[in-house]
């Protein structure tokens, strides 16, 4: 089926696992629709105006959040920004009672992003507006997903046939999980790479393989997306000392020799330099990170367009 023939029917946006491939590739037809409209000199479009986005963000973002605003900033939609820090939420008040009374505002769209796996469905169950999710837990992060699926799409054709390596600490991300689902779907391989105490469990149901040395993996695959250790989610070390970590698992301009020349190094941000990635690397001539972030736009863009359009076709 042409993704053109295809009816976006979804007012909430939660995890990428249960989007199809023309539902992935439909949102990426859209995006492209406005990419070229930021190239114009008048960047807006009306399609929100009169429409209320709340960024309900209990945890720190700097590059999602701030792409949500400018997107439903470009759409003409009024933005309300909620952060945890300074809401009632430090008084007792529930996630629900809060976005309950977002709604008695008036708001249309929430994106939120919270540290409980499940917060988005949940809220998606228990109001009318549409529920865009922005990061849950290690859940999903569909809107980063995107953005890396889209950056690849766009640089190489398709992900036809590609092999795709994600390194780092899979056990704890979103990303991750997001980035298998729509690559996956599109046609890629994905090889998952990291220390043991790094993957997931269950692991086995992933449509995935699993490589503990980065120095066997890294000649053979087109794309290669760098973790950050999200220290911040566990309790114990995962592995003896960061030093460690970096000589067997970091993205080095040494280990760099072994890649294929036109390796695309890709990384969600925020990035750990010298950590997962050397600095040499991470703004070196195969990184498209800043790309990613760029195209966020778009994808975000086509996303706030979509649930509403879904959200406006259901009322009538
Ligand atoms: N990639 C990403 O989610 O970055 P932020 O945490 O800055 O939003």
């Amino acid at each position: 089926m042409s993704s053109k023939e295809f009816t976006w029917n979804r007012k909430h946006l939660i995890g990428l696992r249960e989007l199809s491939r023309e539902e992935i590739e439909y949102i990426f037809d859209t995006a492209q629709g406005f990419e070229q409209m930021s190239t114009r000199s008048v960047k807006k479009a009306p399609t929100l105006r009169g429409k209320v986005v709340v960024n309900l963000f209990f945890e720190d973002s700097t590059r999602t959040r701030n792409s949500f605003t400018l997107a439903a900033n470009r759409l003409s939609a009024d933005v309300i920004e909620f952060t945890q820090k300074s809401s009632s939420v430090n008084k007792g008040e529930t996630l629900l009672d809060t976005a309950k009374n977002l709604e008695a505002m008036g708001i249309d769209i929430v994106v939120i992003r919270h540290s409980a796996g499940g917060a988005p469905k949940f809220l998606s169950r228990n109001i009318n507006a549409c529920v865009v999710n922005a990061g849950d837990g290690f859940c999903e992060h569909p809107t980063q997903g995107l953005l890396d699926t889209f950056t690849i799409r766009k640089i190489k054709g398709s992900l036809e046939g590609l092999k795709i390596a994600i390194v780092g600490d899979i056990a704890h991300s979103r990303v991750a999980r997001s980035d298998i689902y729509a690559m996956t779907k599109l046609g890629a391989e994905v090889i998952l790479v990291g220390p043991p105490t790094l993957m997931p469990a269950k692991i086995n149901q992933l449509p995935v393989q699993v490589s503990y040395s980065l120095d066997s993996v890294i000649g053979q695959v087109d794309v290669i997306n760098m973790l950050r250790i999200q220290f911040e989610r566990m309790g114990a070390n995962p592995f003896p000392s960061i030093k460690e970590y970096s000589h067997y698992f970091g993205l080095t301009v040494e280990r760099m020799k072994k890649a294929k020349k036109d390796i695309l190094v890709m990384h969600p941000g925020p990035i750990n330099r010298g950590v997962e990635i050397e600095s040499e690397v991470a703004d070196g001539a195969n990184s498209v990170i800043l790309q990613q972030v760029t195209n966020g736009l778009a994808v975000r863009m086509a996303v706030l367009f979509l649930v509403n359009q879904a959200a406006m076709t259901k009322e009538t």
